[in-house]
């Protein structure tokens, strides 16, 4: 399975209830909100209120993605908000395993978000409790950049680590994911797409229209990665 999650701060946030009714009915197996404080990265968006708001609409999982400091301070909030999935980043908390815990504890499945430059080693010793590890595939902070190169082999590296150690967890790719992305990160073992402006969210296309096409794509890649297989 490779399962397509729309990155809701690309959404026009005038119509975010449309558009996620819309992207439930065009088949998305999941909704990834970027939750920014501005400290730990340069940018701010979405807040719980917001996770809360849209939880009514729709029955996906909802991933929420705490690119803030000190993320312990708000696990609580944004499982009551709704949240199914939180992911952290390794860099923003002495105390990941303590954080992952206190998901674990709330019901919640856990992942771990690591920044380009971050190795994987900082998964050692938890790797086994995520649920999933989001893989920055660009700078944390804004849409729109473009795909840092180096990360293909660091899904490479995540993959085998994952298959040495036998955990089942999921690998998401989050950033500059577009239909030229797809087509190689796929194969390397990405299970989890963070859909923003390069396949979903266009100015030339409607939200519907992207987002079957983008379906299409997805199912043929994983027909041919089956087919390599
Ligand atoms: C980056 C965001 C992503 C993503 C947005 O900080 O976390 O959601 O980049 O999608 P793109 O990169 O396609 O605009
Ligand atoms: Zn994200």
């Amino acid at each position: 399975m490779v399962l397509i999650g729309p990155s809701l701060m690309c959404a026009d946030q005038g119509i975010l209830r449309d558009s996620v009714e819309t992207l439930d009915d065009c088949g998305v197996d999941y909704f990834h909100f970027d939750v920014m404080d501005g400290v730990f990265v340069p940018n701010y968006s979405l807040s719980a209120d917001t996770v809360k708001d849209l939880r009514k609409y729709t029955k996906k999982p909802f991933d929420v993605h705490l690119m803030v400091q000190n993320p312990e301070r708000y696990i609580d909030q944004f499982v009551d908000a709704g949240a199914d999935l939180i992911s952290i980043h390794a860099e923003s908390t002495n105390h990941l395993h303590r954080a992952i815990d206190r998901i674990h504890a709330r019901g919640a499945r856990a992942g771990v978000a690591i920044n380009p430059a971050t190795s994987l080693h900082v998964l050692d010793y938890v790797l086994e409790m995520t649920h999933y590890v989001c893989l920055m595939t660009v700078n944390p902070g804004f849409s729109g950049q473009t795909f840092i190169s180096g990360m293909y082999e660091k899904v490479e590296g995540l993959k085998a680590k994952i298959d040495r150690e036998k955990t089942d967890t999921q690998i998401q790719v989050d950033g500059n994911i577009g239909l030229n992305t797809i087509s190689k990160i796929v194969p390397l073992g990405a299970t989890m797409l963070v859909c923003g402006t390069s396949c979903l969210f266009q100015a030339n296309s409607d939200l519907s229209s992207s987002a079957i096409k983008l379906r299409v794509f997805v199912q043929e890649q994983i027909r041919l990665n089956n087919e390599r297989m």
